[in-house]
């Protein structure tokens, strides 16, 4: 059995910063599934426009190459709306379950794997070693991606930041296949008022005793 580490939680949270400190430590391969959303969302921009529909998502999923995808293509604000959007689409979900789960089979490290994203622990892999659901305030989040994105050079004010945050809170939270939701067995980790080292050591403690065990 691969040792896994589910991580997720809501856009800004800290979650991935968490989830490539631990994936760092503990030497276990690291997978950001939101990237596959972004993916989807970058290539349907691409192909068919803002007005590319729910039937062009899905086809361009059926012919997905997770190894084509450039990271560093993906990050902007836009895509992550997109891809919020995408992810509402239970068909885009499904076929991207088994990209997921083929990332375990595969694993690049023997150690084992961490996962990040709004379903691992509850969908993808419901019997992993240890979750873990990431959450911090609005407002805190809101600072942190608008920090995030005047590194990158992207032009968006904080009343901006938060309306599309709190959309995507909304969004993500409601659908109706795979809704964000802390597994019942998750450890709930709030980052408002700790930074990434403090997140970094509990998350660490969690994950060394499971090893151990
Ligand atoms: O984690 P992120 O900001 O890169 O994710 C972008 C969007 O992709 C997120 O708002 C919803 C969707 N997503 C999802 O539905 N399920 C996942 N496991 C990961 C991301």
């Amino acid at each position: 059995m691969t040792f896994t580490v589910a991580i997720d939680g809501l856009a800004g949270s800290g979650k991935g910063t968490l989830a490539l400190a631990l994936a760092d430590k503990f030497n276990l391969a690291y997978f950001d599934t939101g990237l596959l959303y972004r993916g989807l969302a970058y290539i349907a921009l691409d192909e068919f426009g803002e007005d590319f529909t729910k039937t062009n998502v899905i086809n361009i999923a059926k012919s997905f190459r997770v190894n084509t995808l450039k990271e560093s293509n993906l990050r902007s604000p836009i895509l992550g709306k997109y891809a919020s959007e995408i992810g509402a689409i239970p068909e885009v979900r499904k076929i991207l379950i088994k990209i997921q789960r083929e990332f375990k089979e595969k694993s690049p490290s023997n150690k084992g794997i961490v996962v990040d994203g709004r379903d691992i622990g509850t969908v993808i892999f419901p019997n992993a070693n240890v979750k873990l659901f990431i959450s911090a305030s609005l407002e805190e989040r809101a600072r942190r991606r608008l920090r995030d994105f005047l590194t990158n050079d992207e032009n968006i004010s904080y009343d901006e930041v938060i309306k599309q945050l709190q959309k995507r809170d909304q969004r993500d939270k409601e659908r109706s296949v795979a809704p964000l939701v802390a597994a019942k067995d998750a450890h709930l980790i709030d980052t408002t008022n700790i930074n990434k080292e403090e997140t970094l050591e509990i998350a660490s403690s969690l994950v060394a005793k499971k090893l151990s065990d």
